[in-house]
């Protein structure tokens, strides 16, 4: 039997879908057997008395959960998600570089520093890149700071905002399709697929339009009728990150798989992601429990 200690923070819980999964979660481990208990921020020192940790809320090295992770990981518990996927997975540029030394396809990526803007490079990028490029600072989550711009100008502005907040940014080439695959994997096995359809008129899983926010919607796919090289590379992406819990976002151009992100603590909604693989919160509590 394994005490398991599940960190929430109440303000990134947004949805009943949320809640439910966590539920879920609960319900699974006290089937088979274990403890599963909510932590909060107040009970980070806590975190010894547990056999494995694992955070569902925002992850950032500047958030609470990432020093409750690093803590997990100094106690010897096991902890989803790990201090390093955390740390890679919030910058983009750790990520792409690790995602091309183990040669996954990309689309065409470049960074760019803060002190290397000028007019030559720029108009360099597009002419590398085509036109738009994709702009996304470092740190970006939740379509946050990803941008299309079309010239020069719209180039700059858009640079210069996220220039105030890092030194380096990705130029990407755009790769436009209606929908994202998401290979969710856990210790180098697929949990489950789905496909995030993108709201109508919008190019990202994400849309805001006057402080409004619409998601994609979920298709849960069977694992049967999963092509089995888009699992392969989804797979491939997750190890070039860690052996953690991941979300690969992949899009999928005539026929070829382009790895857009690998995310660590992916999005499991109850009804949404799990629809077609209830059994991923089992999988999540074995794997926890060390069986
Ligand atoms: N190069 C690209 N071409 C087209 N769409 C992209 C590209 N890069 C990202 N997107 C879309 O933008 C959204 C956010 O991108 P992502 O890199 O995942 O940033 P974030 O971490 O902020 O979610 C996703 O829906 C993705 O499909
Ligand atoms: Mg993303």
């Amino acid at each position: 039997m394994a005490d398991i200690a599940c960190f929430v923070e109440r303000y990134t819980i947004n949805k009943a879908e949320e809640l439910n999964a966590l539920t879920n979660f609960k319900i699974a481990a006290m089937n088979m057997g274990h403890q599963f208990e909510y932590m909060f921020r107040s009970d980070i020192g806590r975190i010894p008395d547990f056999d494995a940790l694992f955070i569902r809320s925002t992850t950032d090295p500047m958030n609470a959960c990432y020093v409750a992770s690093r803590m997990a990981e100094l106690n010897g518990l096991r902890v989803i998600d790990d201090p390093d996927s955390i740390i890679i997975c919030c910058d983009k540029i750790n990520m792409y570089l690790r995602l091309m030394r183990a040669g996954l396809p990309i689309p065409e990526t470049r960074f760019l520093g803060k002190r290397e803007m000028d007019r030559k490079t720029v108009l360099n990028l597009f002419e590398d890149l085509g036109s738009p490029i994709v702009l996304k600072a470092p740190f970006s989550s939740f379509s946050t700071y990803v941008e299309k711009v079309d010239d020069i100008h719209a180039f700059y502005e858009t640079a210069r905002r996220y220039f105030r907040r890092t030194s380096e940014i990705v130029a990407q080439q755009f790769v436009p399709s209606n929908f994202d695959w998401r290979v969710t994997t856990l210790n180098g096995e697929v949990l489950f697929v789905c496909k995030y359809v993108m709201p109508a008129h919008s190019w990202k899983i994400q849309h805001r339009e006057n402080g409004h926010v619409m998601w994609a919607k979920i298709e849960a796919m069977d694992l049967r009728n999963v092509d089995p090289k888009l699992v392969e590379i989804g797979l491939a992406a997750a190890k070039a990150v860690g052996d953690g819990l991941y979300g690969v976002d992949i899009k999928q151009v005539n026929g070829h798989y382009l790895v857009i992100e690998v995310n660590d603590n992916p999005n499991i909604d109850a009804g949404g992601e799990d629809a077609k693989n209830p059994e991923v919160y089992e999988r999540i509590v074995r794997h926890l429990a060390g069986e």
